[in-house]
């Protein structure tokens, strides 16, 4: 009786985005894996995606790819050049034989960087001058602003992901216009300074992360599905707060997105914000092998991640609004661990659902909620596999690993 009502649920039925036939409206959430050595794609990264597809996923996304060397933000990130394409292309139809279709979200890291290995005669570049927290920690404090030049390299290197996505098989493009990369500093008052035509009100700002989306969408044509992910709020004085997001979504609707994710924060400024529940300085103190820095991120923790108690969808009400204001789809983010809060989503009238940590701590999730209306993934928002995405071994649900050590 229970398997009934569950299956009753349109979270479960096909869905389209834009052309693009789904199975089911729940996603894989961008989360970069860190399982892609030297930048290259691993048998791991292949197993960790085959799962999620085969627990039934009507997409999975992959994270990061981005579209040069020095648009990564670390040298273990995954840019899309030749020498990976086989193994690229061979991975996707593999996940994709599981019926899920697979998504690539797209980031360059602007000036958001500790990338050693650059390949270009320049550090990382934003919109404008300023100083750079994480450059700070390779010793590269100031982050110069780019020229006209850099903007017209920059968007050339995203026409060309566009068009290698798609020969590579992937179904859509996910761009990341938010979380304090590249695109998402031209869309913030508190890092976009200029006085050129590219900064200095909310449409100048735009400027180039709409010229970026016309340029992909000029090179996979008008039934491709191109997703923007956004921040609502960078969560930060002088940033793009609520009413800036709410007309960063418009603007971006108004230019041909096939779907918008409204998240929070910025990894620059305010993480926690974007994740809720334990702060990630207890995964970091675990992971450090000295005790110095062990005791120094105790110290330091609190300083660098503010608390945000984990509640169920906490950005639903905030993304009601988004939802309310624009015509093109709307993909929930943030906080879904039970089919209680997969319902609650679709009863709001959200369009898909995307899921980060439970999908970790249960890739099975999708077939498991639509099989249980009591269903519950389990991941309790320890956030312990956040700083993973350095280790080694990529990300992994601690609780599981206990598990099967026990
Ligand atoms: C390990 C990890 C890595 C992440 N990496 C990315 C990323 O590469 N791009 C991105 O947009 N968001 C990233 N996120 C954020 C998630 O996409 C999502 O916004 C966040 O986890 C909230 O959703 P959830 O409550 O379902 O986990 C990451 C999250 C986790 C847990
Ligand atoms: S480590 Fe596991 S339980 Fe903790 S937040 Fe990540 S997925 Fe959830």
């Amino acid at each position: 009786m229970g398997n009934i009502v569950a299956s009753q649920s349109i979270a479960f039925q096909p869905a389209k985005l834009g052309k693009l036939g789904l199975k089911n409206r729940i996603m894989k959430a961008a989360t970069f894996e860190g399982m892609t050595p030297n930048g290259a794609p691993s048998q791991r990264l292949h197993d960790f995606h085959q799962a999620i597809a085969e627990g039934g996923v009507g997409l999975t996304t992959l994270s990061y790819c981005t579209t040069e060397p020095d648009g990564r933000i670390m040298e273990s990130m995954m840019w899309l050049h030749g020498e990976i394409e086989d193994k690229l292309r061979e991975m996707i139809a593999n996940i994709k034989k599981t019926g899920a279709k697979v998504s690539g979200q797209v980031t360059h890291c602007g000036h958001f960087s500790q990338n050693k290995d650059l390949q270009g005669d320049q550090p990382p570049k934003g919109p404008s001058k300023m100083f750079v927290g994480i450059g700070a920690t390779v010793g590269r404090f100031i982050a110069p602003a780019m020229t006209q030049a850099d903007i017209d390299h920059l968007i050339g290197t995203y026409r060309e992901a566009a068009r290698y996505m798609k020969r590579v098989g992937f179904d859509a493009i996910e761009i990341h216009f938010g979380h304090g990369y590249g695109l998402s500093q031209f869309i913030s008052p508190k890092t976009n300074k200029r006085k050129d035509k590219y900064g200095g009100n909310h449409e100048k700002r735009m400027r180039l992360p709409l010229e970026v989306l016309a340029a992909m969408r000029e090179e996979v044509g008008p039934d491709f599905p191109i997703l923007g992910k956004i921040s609502m709020t960078d969560a930060v004085k002088g940033g793009v707060d609520y009413a800036l997001g709410l007309e960063v979504a418009k603007s971006l609707d108004a230019a041909g997105v096939d779907g918008l994710i409204p998240s929070a924060g910025t990894s620059s400024y305010n993480t926690m914000y974007m994740f809720r529940g334990d702060s990630i300085a207890n995964g970091m103190i675990a992971m450090q092998k000295s005790a110095f820095m062990k005791a120094l991120f105790k110290v330091m923790g609190p300083l660098m991640w503010r608390k945000y108690p984990y509640e169920p969808t906490y950005l639903l009400e905030a993304a009601k609004n988004i939802k309310a204001a624009v015509n093109c789809p709307v993909i929930y983010i943030g906080g879904c661990s039970t089919r209680k809060d997969i319902d609650g989503v679709f009863e709001a009238g959200f369009d898909f659902v995307q899921i980060g940590r439970s999908l970790l701590k249960d890739p099975g999730f999708a077939k498991n909620a639509e099989a249980d209306e009591n269903y519950d993934s389990g991941c309790t928002h320890c956030n312990y596999c956040v700083p993973l995405i350095s280790d080694p071994g990529g990300i992994r649900c601690v609780l599981n690993e206990e598990k099967q050590s026990a």
